[in-house]
């Protein structure tokens, strides 16, 4: 698709989403809780950081692979789980999934998809399935049941959606799923006639994985505020994160967990890998960005678990500030979207190889050749770096510093 090559980065492709998507559906996919503070600082945070320009280095052969919840992966980079990928393209779950295997990275199917478990594990994709705790303990059972029989490498429980977040925009737009030619949003979808048709078309939407058992969202529509508040645990507590830790013998992840002392508990509840995530700012307004928990949860977790960044990743250089700063690796949720509502699975892709190319070029850059060799010393914060020598550095970053520079 000849506008798909036009993207030269994120914020392009985003630009193109925008046009493709009817408004109740883009305010979905780009909104966040309240005030939207947080979701502004998941991108604003990596701008507190520079990178080294390290010169005179031989970067003949680069090579930015490494390795994620026990997946290969071609690059620090992958898909975390979004729900409902139809609402964005008819092709959905499957073209996501499809793009994530052939650029070899791993991609996360969530709860909330509108696809089967089965369906993606047919894709071939390295894949990993995400799990909210409902209510109903019998669906959850069955749903780990289905993973580990269908090829999912890593289980990960999302902790940071006790209770739905306050999304303004979905309200003020009134979005409901399945999206309906309400009178209200009728100009919208007649402006933007590629996705109303395809919407018309595609029939089969659905929650796919757990319709059976909570009942589906209803044929009148239902926001998913109400959806969440619903079905979803709130009385879940770090004795559940046990017990599914005796129920799964893959890796177990924990998303949604940003505190020290959270990342800790996780730990000692026996996971192997932590997202440190937001929700990409829709949940709780004025939480901390992921990056700038960072370095204090590597400090406190040592090298307990792989640490994961996700929320506000746009740029090749925003993975590798996340990987200096101590993650093992990023993921990314609205880049991916973008690419699917701009150009089905061909956008997906188009994303993942901007990130390829930015990643392989930063690293070239920053006369680092391997992930492994990107440390502490490839970073300076800015308050830090204008006053430098005085001002003392983290301790834990100060002892890779030293060990690496
Ligand atoms: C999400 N996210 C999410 N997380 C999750 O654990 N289960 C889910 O079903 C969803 N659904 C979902 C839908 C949409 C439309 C968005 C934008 C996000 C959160 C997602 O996994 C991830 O944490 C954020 O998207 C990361 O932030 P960025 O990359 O979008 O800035």
């Amino acid at each position: 698709m000849a506008s798909l090559e036009k993207a030269f980065n994120i914020a392009d492709m985003q630009a193109l989403a925008a046009r493709a998507l009817p408004l109740p559906i883009r305010e979905y996919l780009e909104g966040g809780a309240d005030d939207e503070w947080t979701l502004a600082r998941n991108r604003a945070a990596f701008d507190d950081w520079v990178l080294a320009q390290r010169t005179l280095v031989d970067v003949s052969t680069v090579d930015p692979s490494t390795t994620m919840l026990g997946f290969r992966s071609a690059m620090p980079l992958m898909l975390s789980p979004t729900g409902m990928s139809q609402l964005f393209h008819a092709a959905g779950e499957p073209a996501v999934a499809r793009a994530a295997a052939a650029a070899g990275v791993p991609y996360g199917l969530s709860t909330m998809a509108t696809t089967s478990i089965e369906a993606i594990a047919a894709t071939g994709a390295s894949r990993y399935f995400q799990l909210y705790l409902f209510r109903d303990r019998g669906l959850t059972k069955a749903l780990l049941e289905r993973a580990a029989a269908n090829g999912y490498g890593a289980l990960c429980l999302t902790v940071d959606t006790a209770m739905a977040g306050n999304r303004e925009r979905d309200l003020k737009s009134g979005m409901i799923m399945p999206p309906r030619f309400t009178l209200g949003s009728l100009m919208s979808f007649a402006a933007h006639p590629r996705w109303s048709l395809g919407a018309l078309k595609n029939r089969s939407f659905q929650l796919a994985n757990v319709v059976d058992h909570v009942g589906d969202i209803g044929s009148e529509g239902t926001s998913v505020i109400d959806y969440v508040n619903a079905q979803f645990d709130r009385s879940a507590t770090w004795k559940d994160l046990e017990w599914l830790r005796a129920q799964w013998s893959g890796k177990l992840v924990i998303k949604g967990a940003i505190l020290p002392g959270d990342c800790a508990n996780a730990v000692a509840c026996g996971v192997d890998a932590v997202m440190v995530s937001n929700h990409g700012g829709r949940q709780l307004d004025t939480a901390g960005a992921p990056l700038d928990y960072l370095p204090a949860i590597r400090d406190r977790i040592g090298t307990g678990a792989e640490l994961i960044v996700d929320g506000g990743i746009r740029r090749g250089t925003d993975v590798l500030k996340a990987i200096a700063l101590g993650a093992d690796g990023c993921s990314i949720g609205r880049p991916y979207l973008y690419g699917l509502a701009a150009g089905g699975e061909a956008g997906v892709a188009r994303v993942l190889s901007i990130f390829r190319t930015e990643i392989e070029r930063d690293m070239g850059l920053m006369g680092r050749t391997r992930i492994a060799d990107v440390t502490a010393a490839d970073v300076d914060h800015l308050s830090t770096f204008r006053s430098k020598p005085d001002k003392p550095v983290p301790s834990r970053l100060a002892k890779r510093r030293t060990a690496n520079s």
